[in-house]
């Protein structure tokens, strides 16, 4: 597999990361995940603007424009021979030998790298069928609305729910004696109930494209969207609950904990239908 590092191409296992690199050390870096079909690149400007916000606000410099990284992960994809896949693209704010916590001196160049992986196996049955949720406390910090590196809760917070025959986790937050929900360790979520669809607001949560472009559907489809703080409870008392991500897309949820949902009901049927007709015609 081909790899782009630091402005080549490389052969992924012959190049190496100094151990030193503060993505390494202090998980100082952003990501970005995005879809590839047919060897295109999926809302490649969304992703990258939403890269460019971060790293403006975390003073981290992207070596190269939105023009230059959409050509060179075109070629990496076509090198490794990508048709339906996942584009990875991680900025570390560089290298520093002496791990300081402090930012290092101007001149310490960034780290930039992108890998064109295949499609993560999901099993197509969850799209059909619908997936189990579990809700589990949102261990974060107050960083969420950027597409940091520092995974660790999310991590956590997914195990769990794989461990307990889950997909994905539903995270909360207390807040004045309610457990407000946020979202999951790699998705946003939305809740149907008297034909309005709800999701939470963007209020210390990762503001998802596919989050952004499933709203957009909704309201072209006559649908009201609220966005407002959404607790743990709405979302059990819900008509349909659906999860929506670059990977998963937009998946119908089946049962929250031992709560059980219409397996795929008329609203999120039509939202997946109006979704994956804009994902399989757009550049
Ligand atoms: N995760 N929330 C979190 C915490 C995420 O990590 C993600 C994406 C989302 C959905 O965002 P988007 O629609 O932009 O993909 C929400 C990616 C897919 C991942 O970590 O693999």
């Amino acid at each position: 597999m081909w790899a782009f590092y630091d402005g080549e191409f490389v052969q992924e296992k012959g190049k190496h990361v100094q151990l030193e690199n503060r993505g390494l050390t202090f998980a100082d870096g952003l990501f970005e995940v995005v879809r590839t079909i047919k060897g295109r690149i999926l809302f490649f400007e969304d992703h990258f603007t939403r890269m460019i916000k971060s790293a403006a606000f975390f003073n981290m410099e992207i070596p190269f424009t939105s023009q230059e990284t959409k050509e060179f992960a075109s070629e990496l994809i076509r090198r490794n021979a990508i048709e339906d896949g996942e584009l990875y693209i991680q900025l570390t704010r560089g290298t520093d030998l002496h791990r300081e916590h402090r930012f290092p001196s101007e001149k310490t160049p960034s780290t930039f790298f992108m890998l064109a992986l295949p499609l993560r196996r999901i099993d197509a049955e969850n799209w059909k069928n619908g997936v189990k949720l579990l809700t589990y406390p949102d261990l974060r910090h107050k960083l969420c609305e950027h597409k940091t590196i520092n995974l660790l809760p999310n991590v956590l917070a997914k195990n769990f729910a794989y461990s307990k025959g889950g997909y994905e986790a539903l995270m909360f937050r207390d807040f004045e004696g309610k457990k407000v929900a946020t979202e999951g360790g790699s998705s946003n979520y939305f809740l149907v109930k008297d034909g309005v669809f709800f999701t939470p607001e963007i209020n210390n949560i990762l503001p998802g494209i596919t989050r952004g472009k499933v709203i957009d559907l909704i309201k072209k489809l006559d649908y009201q969207v609220v966005e407002k703080p959404v607790t743990v409870d709405e979302f059990l008392e819900a008509e349909e609950v659906f999860l929506v991500s670059t990977v998963s897309r937009v998946m119908p949820v089946r049962a929250i904990d031992q709560v059980c949902f219409s397996v795929c009901g008329d609203y999120t049927r039509q939202i997946m239908k109006s979704y994956e007709d804009l994902f399989f015609s757009s550049r």
